[in-house]
């Protein structure tokens, strides 16, 4: 039996500009899990339900249980592009397992689906190290990335893959598309609040959305990614300085070029305003937008108050993390 636990993720600073080669940066968010246990379903008569394992479809013999989801199901059942059915199937394939044994998966996660807290990845990367360490052959943190980062994009389309990187390091990491991975240092630990609008999204249409912008006017919009990448730069700096203070402003011109991008939303423009009115350093909207969480950076003794605000202002839920 193994069992894998990863955090979910908040992008910081660079969504959607990061898809176009600018720097973002993200960090673990510990407070939510996604949790994996992979156990052998064996049997020494080699039967199990009357089935018999020297059945020829291996995939009839993994079952996978993810009662959040409501999925109880057989492998063989699931579609080829099943995000779940995609990672079990690419991790026997990279090992060179052909038969793999009769498992079950057993899935559960705290990560809000489609609200930008990086649920999907941190699924893929608890699952493959699950599956793989049941078979003894755990993969390195690198095989690990490579592969969550193919099922990313069943879920983006394009996607940067930040979100399989920051998940499978589980460290801070200032991410830069098809550049070597560069983890960041923390040199005073602060405090976010986080929010969830409660509406969910989808990632791959506001990325969708930015592409079309963008081909109607590569200069114009060209110019917003450089001011983005730019914040995300300086803001690296200031959290390895331990000015964290610094960074309430460049939240919110963050939040403002996000809003250029179109991809705010009234709920999450509605919980940045909130965020401000009860004492925030500086807020804006994290991951894909549409909806899905906003971010406020807060002092830590204020963080509750902030929290509570939010929460009557409609946000669904919220979470408050510490930066270290
Ligand atoms: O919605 P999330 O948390 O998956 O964030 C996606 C971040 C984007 O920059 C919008 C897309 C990407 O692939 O980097």
């Amino acid at each position: 039996m193994a069992t894998s636990s990863t955090p979910g993720k908040i992008i910081l600073f660079g969504e959607h500009a990061v898809v176009y080669g600018r720097p973002a940066l993200a960090v673990p968010v510990t407070q939510v899990q996604a949790t994996v246990t992979v156990s052998s379903t064996d049997s020494v008569t080699g039967s199990r339900n009357g089935m018999d394992f020297r059945e020829k479809d291996w995939q009839a013999r993994i079952r996978i249980e993810a009662p959040d989801i409501c999925l109880s199901t057989e492998l063989s059942r699931l579609a080829p592009d099943h995000p779940l059915a995609a990672v079990t199937r690419s991790v026997f394939f990279t090992l060179g397992i052909d038969s793999p044994p009769p498992l079950t998966i057993h899935i559960t996660s705290t990560i809000p689906v489609a609200s930008g807290l990086g649920s999907g990845a941190a699924v893929s990367v608890a699952l493959i190290r699950a599956l793989s360490s049941t078979v003894h052959r755990p993969l390195s943190d690198e095989q690990v990335n490579t592969l969550a980062y193919e099922i990313e994009k069943l879920h983006h389309g394009t996607p940067s893959g930040i979100d399989n990187t920051v998940v499978t390091y589980a460290k801070p990491v200032y991410f830069v598309k098809d550049q070597p991975i560069e983890t960041f240092r923390v040199g005073a630990p602060f405090t976010i609040v986080i929010a969830d609008t409660g509406v969910s999204t989808l990632t791959k249409e506001s990325v969708g959305d930015v592409r079309e912008l963008w081909e109607a006017d590569k200069t114009g919009w060209e110019k917003v990614f450089d001011e983005i990448g730019k914040i995300a730069r300086l803001a690296r700096k200031m959290i390895e300085n331990g000015e964290w203070m610094a960074l309430g402003p460049l939240m919110d011109e963050n939040h403002a070029l996000l809003q250029q991008l179109t991809v705010s939303s009234p709920e999450l423009d509605r919980l940045v305003e909130v965020a401000h009115r009860s004492g925030t350093l500086g807020a804006k909207l994290s991951g894909g937008g549409r909806g899905g969480n906003m971010i406020a950076l807060v002092q830590k003794e204020d963080a509750p108050a902030v929290a509570e605000a939010l929460m009557s202002a409609g946000a669904k839920r919220t979470i408050i993390t510490q930066i270290e």
